[in-house]
């Protein structure tokens, strides 16, 4: 199965990779379904909605400020970095990403497709203010503050800069997601459930147009059925074994 992966890998001319938080899952980020922890009380797909944010903003800002914190510590696996590595191959184009983490491009993904946001980033309910509260230094005093985050600007209440259920995806990422799986002759996807959609077309778009889809993935998902090759395993220890054939097949 891994050789037959590797040979489907090497043979590409326009492979792009497809995650989701299983990929994140050996970097101890947990992943929304089959969830189990600290969140037991509160299921993360009705916390993850603007009528919860409504209804109870404090439960809402402490489940995120909860996995801010959690993110910003973790670590990119070797899944992150395989897929990093074969973009400098010049093997992978891109990484159509459903997560909200920065993992890829601490790894060295240089071409990563956010289409659910990014967990770092914060915005304004009513005004059209936005931060980077990793990039502007206050991630840290963000996460200390105990009452609800106002914006800067206009004093309104901020909110994740994350797609919650119900939303819209932004529409350039979107855009550019689909017509990258419409030129892609292979894709990864790895770590994904594959029931959210528009997200989960993705793999089924590249099969439309004549592409592979190889699957990662501990359990059979939504998108095994349509999966060329299915490797069921953690991310991180299949993407290692698998980048070893690669390097060889490669190197000769
Ligand atoms: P899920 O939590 O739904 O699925 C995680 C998938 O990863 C499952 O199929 C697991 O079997 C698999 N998995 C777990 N550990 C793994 C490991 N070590 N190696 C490989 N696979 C592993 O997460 P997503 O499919 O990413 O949306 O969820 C999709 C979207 O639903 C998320 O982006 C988020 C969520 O609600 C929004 O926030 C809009
Ligand atoms: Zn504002």
């Amino acid at each position: 199965m891994l050789e037959e992966a590797a040979k489907l890998v090497v043979k590409s001319r326009f492979a792009i990779a497809f995650t989701g938080a299983g990929i994140s899952a050996e970097s101890g980020v947990p992943t929304f379904r089959g969830f189990n922890g600290l969140w037991k009380k509160h299921r993360p797909e009705e916390l993850a909605t603007p009528e919860a944010f409504e209804k109870d903003p404090h439960l809402v800002w402490s489940f995120y400020k909860w996995r801010m914190d959690l993110i910003r510590k973790a670590r990119p696996n070797p899944a992150h970095y395989a897929l990093a590595e074969l973009e400098r191959m010049g093997i992978l184009k891109a990484v159509v990403m459903q997560n909200v983490d920065d993992l890829h491009r601490e790894a060295g993904s240089r071409n990563v497709v956010e289409l659910h946001g990014n967990i770092f980033r914060v915005r304004c309910t009513s005004c059209s203010y936005k931060e980077n509260l990793k990039e502007s230094g206050r991630l840290e005093a963000f996460l200390a503050e105990r009452d609800l985050p106002k914006c800067p600007r206009c004093g309104s209440l901020l909110r994740p800069d994350v797609v919650w259920f119900g939303e819209p995806l932004p529409r350039k990422a979107l855009e550019e997601a689909f017509k990258l799986a419409e030129t892609a002759d292979l894709v990864l996807v790895i770590g994904t459930s594959g029931v959210v959609y528009p997200a989960a077309y993705i793999p089924q778009i590249v099969k439309e147009h004549g592409g592979k889809v190889i699957e990662v993935n501990t359990e059979r998902s939504g998108i095994t059925p349509i999966a060329d090759l299915f490797i069921r395993g953690r991310a991180g220890e299949v993407m290692e074994r698998l980048m070893e054939k690669v390097r060889v097949m490669l190197n000769g």
